[in-house]
């Protein structure tokens, strides 16, 4: 497996009167170059597996993998983790913490040791990939961004290490709809052009489910349902029962089957529904 789990159980404030198990025996294993979405109500444990994931936190018990390594609890290994594995906070621009947009960005690097002549270059180019530019911006304090900007420079600002994944908590917490398009077409193209393993907790399904391969659904810490999104969205009930939706283009493929016209259901982007409601009408599909 590329990156995983296996029975990965975590427990806060474990020995203590207020322990509370936020995961419990999540097992999984994701190829390289797949795009995943986590899915689950609030207090499901999103945050706390993702944060496993690059070694934040430390298992109560299980094992989490990568490029099928268990990965220790030694200090240098987990630094080299997280060079590797670049998380996104949910709301990151909280975490800022640098007086220029060019010395936020330029953290990572740094902190690889690079020369600065290479660290300029990997700040313009992390800066050129989430569509900023490096000259406009770079001496510019980072409050002075909007709150669509300053996301993209919390993402410039893990993809200066060049990781071979992309974790992002929530990305689309308070981001317009131009916004959020932009990021995920930006997700679309680091994973097409660069093969870059991308991992997102979400709640806008619609602007994300397009673009992924797999989808995990937690419920109380407990993986309840993961597969290709054409087999997760095909049972609404499920999805409902957990508190979820389902992508908009597959409500209305159910509602347009409850009206007595035999469409297929589990379908999510509008190409799919675009080319269903052609072949109804006896047309190819495009
Ligand atoms: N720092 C913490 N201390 C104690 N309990 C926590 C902490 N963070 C999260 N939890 C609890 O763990 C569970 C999972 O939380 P979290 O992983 O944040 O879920 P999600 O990201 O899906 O909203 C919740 O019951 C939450 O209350
Ligand atoms: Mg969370």
């Amino acid at each position: 497996m590329f990156i995983g789990t296996e029975k990965l159980t975590y427990t806060y404030m474990s020995g203590t009167p207020f322990a509370a198990t936020a995961l419990n025996e999540v097992s999984f294993s994701l190829g390289k170059g797949e795009i995943t979405l986590i899915i689950g109500p609030s207090g499901s444990g999103k945050s706390t597996l993702i944060q496993h994931l690059n070694g934040l936190l430390k298992p109560s018990s299980g094992r989490v993998y990568f490029k099928g390594q268990a990965i220790g609890s030694d200090k240098g290994e987990l630094l080299r983790l997280r060079r590797r594995i670049g998380l996104v906070f949910q709301i990151p621009e909280e975490h800022f913490f640098s007086e220029t947009i060019y010395d936020e960005i330029a953290f990572a690097p740094r902190n690889l040791g690079l020369a600065e002549s290479e660290v300029r270059i990997r700040v313009k180019d992390a800066l050129e990939k989430v569509g900023l530019r490096a000259e406009q911006l770079q001496y510019r304090h980072p409050f002075q961004l909007s709150a669509g900007q300053k996301r993209l420079v919390a993402v410039a600002s893990v993809l200066s290490m060049n990781p071979e994944v992309l974790i992002l908590d929530e990305p689309t917490a308070g981001l317009d709809p131009s916004h959020r398009r932009n990021l995920f077409a930006l997700l679309d193209n680091l994973n097409r052009s660069g093969g870059l393993t991308v991992i997102i907790s979400t709640h806008h399904l619609d602007d994300v489910v397009a673009l992924a391969h797999s989808v995990f659904v937690l419920q109380g810490g407990r993986m309840v349902l993961a597969g290709p999104p054409s087999e997760i969205f095909t049972t609404r009930e499920k999805l409902y029962d957990l508190g979820l939706s389902l992508p908009s283009v597959t409500e209305i493929m159910h509602s347009v089957k409850e009206k007595g016209l035999p469409v297929k259901t589990n379908i999510y982007t509008l190409a799919g529904a675009r080319q269903e409601i052609n072949r109804l009408k006896g047309r190819p599909g495009r």
